[in-house]
């Protein structure tokens, strides 16, 4: 039997992370993950462990931490490939504190970067993001579509890493990599055992919504409902974290097929649908039979009005297309969260 293909897994304890180990390990690959717990719990690892019934080889480390990286990729031997999620994501911390983000976000893929040209290793899927399209002009935005100034740090450096990956691939140099341009990913395992664990008051909609409905908030805000939309919210692209972690799947598998040591390109990765947060609110009411206590809130600043994705591309390229519903996701972060309080991820 050949062996399996050893992916390193940079932020693999992470909400997204997390869910491609399970993903990966059921298609066949074998998963190393790093991660430096910065913003996520020890306990997924355990979680990983009763999906997947193995273990999984886990290294605690920093991405920026070059001789670390090195050591990884000395012990392990044949790693293959490379799956990038590690690195900041809170919109407004990176308006605070944009080194940070400069540092951890731009430092830890050109790491990445030189180990893989160290070792001749080529094949890299990065973690991008819808935010590089700032607001389009035409929905659905597809990859083709213009890339705005970024509203943010946390989104000029998801910019500039498409940017150096691009440097890479036209310096002539052996890469081939998939850069994923994801919408918003919500949703948890089905199994209730991994999903998203924000630290403190959550910033994004679906963990607030959850908390609200636990009673661990009182109230959610929604920010503004006078944007020019169907019932004036803002309006996003929800995908399902396992779909999106199985497009990561699909991404190496088509690394992997492409035979030219030379390749590089990007995919949007959501449903195509745009959901306004009323609709999101009102749907989790009717799946859930919980009631939200939610008032209309002023606009939050750098939102942009409407998003979705063009997916035309991800399921030409990679075959890949969303299968689960908003209500599945819906009804997955929920039971995820009810069930939080009996797993010790500590
Ligand atoms: C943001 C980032 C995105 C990043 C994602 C994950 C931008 C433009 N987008 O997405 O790049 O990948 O976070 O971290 O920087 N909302 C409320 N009340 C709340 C929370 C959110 O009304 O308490 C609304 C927001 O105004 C927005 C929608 O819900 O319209 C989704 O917000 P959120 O989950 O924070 O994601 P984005 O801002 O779309």
């Amino acid at each position: 039997m050949a062996s399996k293909k050893k992916i390193l897994v940079t932020g693999g304890v992470g909400f997204i992370g997390s869910h491609t180990i399970v993903e990966l390990v059921e298609a066949g690959y074998e998963p190393i993950i790093l991660d430096n717990l910065s913003n996520s719990k020890i306990g997924v690892l355990k979680s990983l462990e009763k999906i997947t019934k193995r273990a999984v080889k886990f290294y605690e480390n920093d991405c920026n931490d070059i001789s670390a990286l090195r050591n990884i990729f000395r012990i392990e031997k044949n790693i293959v490939g490379v799956i990038h999620f590690a690195a900041n994501k809170a919109v407004g911390e990176s308006v605070v504190d944009p080194l940070k983000y400069y540092h951890n976000n731009i430092g830890s893929l050109v790491s990445i970067l030189s180990v893989l040209q160290e070792y001749s290793i080529t094949n890299l899927v990065f973690s991008s993001s819808c935010t590089v399209y700032g607001q389009p002009e035409t929905l659905p935005v597809s990859e083709s579509s213009p890339i705005l100034k970024a509203q943010s740090p946390y989104g000029n450096s998801k910019q500039i890493c498409e940017e150096i990956i691009t440097d890479v691939f036209n310096s002539g140099k052996a890469i081939k990599a998939i850069s994923l341009r994801y919408f918003n990913p919500i949703g948890a395992h089905e199994s209730a055992l991994i999903g998203e664990l924000p630290l403190g008051v959550p910033n994004n909609l679906i963990p607030f919504v959850t908390q609200t409905a636990a009673g661990i908030r009182e109230e959610l805000t929604v920010f503004g409902n006078d944007y020019n939309t169907a019932d004036g919210t803002c309006v996003r692209d929800y995908i399902h974290v396992v779909d999106l972690a199985k497009a990561h799947v699909k991404a190496l598998d088509k690394l992997f097929a492409v035979k030219d040591e030379h390749y590089h390109d990007v995919v949007n990765v959501g449903t195509g649908k745009g959901e306004s947060v009323l609709s999101v609110i009102h749907t989790f009411e009717t799946i859930t039979g919980q009631k939200i206590n939610y008032k209309i809130g002023p606009r939050r600043a750098g939102d942009i009005q409407e998003i979705y994705a063009d997916v035309s591309k991800s399921l030409e390229v990679l075959g890949w297309s969303a299968e689960k519903t908003m209500g599945d996701a819906i009804l997955d972060a929920w039971n995820w969260q009810k069930n939080l309080k009996n797993l010790n991820l500590v």
